[in-house]
């Protein structure tokens, strides 16, 4: 048996899960080839894959080999389309294990629930979500406008516990989960979950009242630059933004995504500084996820 692993750019096991992958079927005497991509997600006792085209026939053998690597694992599932639509899901068809989309993960020391096949969740934001919250000081309010099942609230509670986060999504059964992961997680009072699309709840109930915005959304993120800027208090604050570029260079992608933040803010007529940024993850052929840190002058 032969096992190609694709290595992408970006991989959250690494080389240690490759090799353990490769040592298991290699002591296997089949000649059949699998063909899996190295950049797979584990989320809680789950693990995606993404399977080339030519190894979806051999995909109970590749999720057979997932599972004997990582006794942990309950279930494997196998990504059956992008990532799409407003609510960002994408179809998950299970290959190996128990034949369930809901677990529980655990990151920096919190627990979240989600349903895999109903949530966006994805562990490659960890990085990001533990920096975002050491940013953050004591007393701050925060808008998350698209908190998802509230892992970047819930983080940053837990790491300042004085501080407030109205987290909006747009997804019912995100909102549900972030109820659970509210009370599994202990942040009662601190975690707002609020159902809605984040434009409309602003405008509606939280203007001039954060000294920090979340926008872990790519696809709205410019879109929706000026309903965060009236978020903040006027005195000023902090909006913290995904976007997509596409560009050779990663340092292009930057300066692109500067470009076009520096002309939103131009046409609102408002003082800001970007005194961070950086390219998160290439996420296709010359299209980068960059992340900025705006400062908005009051
Ligand atoms: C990339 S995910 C957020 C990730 C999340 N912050 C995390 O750390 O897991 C984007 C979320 O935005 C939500 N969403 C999309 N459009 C929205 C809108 N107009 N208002 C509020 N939430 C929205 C989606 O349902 C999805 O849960």
């Amino acid at each position: 048996m032969l096992l190609n692993v694709f290595s992408t750019p970006r991989s959250i096991e690494g080389e240690s899960l490759r090799k353990r992958l490769k040592k298991r079927l290699s002591e296997n005497t089949s000649t059949k080839t699998v063909e899996i991509y190295n950049s797979f997600d584990i989320v809680g006792d789950i693990a995606i894959v993404k399977l080339t085209e030519s190894s979806k026939e051999q995909a109970a053998l590749a999720a057979n080999a997932i599972m004997g690597c990582n006794k942990g694992l309950k279930t494997v599932l196998a990504q059956a389309s992008k990532i799409q639509g407003e609510f960002r899901l994408r179809n998950l068809v299970c290959i190996g294990g128990e034949d369930k989309t809901v677990t529980t993960h655990r990151e920096h020391g919190c627990f979240f629930n989600v349903d895999l096949e109903k949530c966006f969740f994805s562990p490659r934001l960890s990085g990001e979500r533990l920096r975002i919250s050491r940013l953050v000081q004591p007393n701050e309010t925060i808008v998350n406008m698209f908190a998802g099942v509230g892992c970047f609230s819930i983080i940053i509670a837990k790491t300042v516990p004085t501080a407030k986060v109205y987290s909006i999504d747009l997804n019912p059964a995100a909102v549900e989960c972030m109820r659970k992961n509210v009370r599994v997680n202990r942040v009662f009072g601190k975690v707002l979950p609020v159902l809605g699309d984040s434009k409309a709840i602003i405008e509606a109930r939280f203007q001039h009242c954060a000294d920090r915005v979340l926008m872990p959304l790519p696809e709205k993120a410019l879109e929706y630059l000026p309903t965060a800027v009236t978020a903040l208090k006027t005195s000023g604050g902090w909006i913290h933004l995904h976007c997509f570029e596409h560009a050779i260079k990663t340092e292009e992608s930057m300066d692109q995504a500067h470009a076009k933040i520096a002309a939103e803010f131009k046409s609102l007529d408002i003082d800001f500084e970007v005194p961070f940024s950086r390219v998160v993850r290439p996420v296709g052929p010359n299209w980068h996820q960059v992340e900025v840190d705006i400062r908005v002058n009051g």
